[in-house]
């Protein structure tokens, strides 16, 4: 598996504010979380902003709102795991899907689905959810980390190849396999410092957020005092 480091610099306006933080060695860390049944909300706006080409890429058909809504109501927190990459208005924008499941063989598999805001494509964003989801499902003893992709879905299998994952082509299918190491101590703590340093990152938006909130109200109510005060004086 490649490292957990690399470049990520993000200027667009929508998405600004998803920047990662520097490292030592001069790449850049991107802070993913684990999301909950409070995140349903955000992450059913992530995937309705979808266009219709990525639908389809992302489900394997044209999936409609209802299906979208239905698909993000189904979503099991506690068996599976979704990870998601937020801005600086702590919207979504990525997400990672990690299902949970069993090969006919018996052995322990995760099925992986991912999505990507399309300002942000191309900058390493669905390649470390990938990435922080093989490590994920390693930790819990997963054994395959596979992905069912459309043949043509030439970024999801170059993201799949490019970690050492094996691609079968099956008709307009593509399934991708990696084979997961057994967790050990160090990739377990590695999954606690990433989780914590997320929610780090994460605390301190959100920080920022009610602060610039606090600020900008004080300003208003400044404003309309020293107007009132223009309007008052003799
Ligand atoms: C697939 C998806 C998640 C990729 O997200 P991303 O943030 O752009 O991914 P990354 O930047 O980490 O990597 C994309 C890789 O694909 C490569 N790539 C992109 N388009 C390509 C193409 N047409 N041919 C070959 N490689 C391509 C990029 O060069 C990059 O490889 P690199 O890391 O070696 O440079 C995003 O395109 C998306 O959301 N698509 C719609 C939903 C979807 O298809 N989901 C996957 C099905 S489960």
């Amino acid at each position: 598996m490649t490292a957990n480091l690399y470049s990520f610099d993000d200027t667009s306006t929508q998405d600004a504010g998803t920047r990662a933080v520097s490292s030592p060695s001069g790449v850049h860390f991107l802070n993913i979380r684990v999301l909950g049944p409070n995140h349903r909300k955000r992450l059913l706006r992530h995937l309705l902003a979808l266009e219709t080409s990525d639908r389809y890429l992302r489900f394997g058909y044209v999936a409609n709102d209802q299906q979208i809504e239905s698909y993000i109501e189904r979503l099991d927190f506690v068996n599976d795991a979704v990870f998601g990459v937020f801005n600086h208005r702590l919207e979504i924008v990525g997400m990672a899907h990690l299902a949970m499941c069993r090969d006919a063989a018996g052995n322990s598999v995760a099925d992986f689905g991912v999505s990507v805001n399309p300002s942000l494509r191309g900058k390493g964003v669905g390649g470390r959810l990938y990435e922080r989801a093989a490590l994920h499902a390693r930790n819990e003893g997963v054994e395959v980390l596979q992905i069912q992709a459309l043949a043509e879905n030439a970024a999801m299998l170059a993201i799949a190849r490019k970690r050492g994952a094996t691609v079968h082509r099956r008709g307009p299918e593509s399934e991708a396999y990696l084979k997961l190491p057994r967790p050990d101590m160090e990739s377990q703590l590695r999954e606690l410092f990433e989780e914590y340093w997320a929610n780090l990152l994460y605390n301190a938006k959100a920080q920022t957020r009610v602060f610039c909130g606090f600020l900008s109200s004080f300003q208003t109510l400044r404003q309309r005092v020293l107007s009132a005060n223009k309007v008052c004086s003799p």
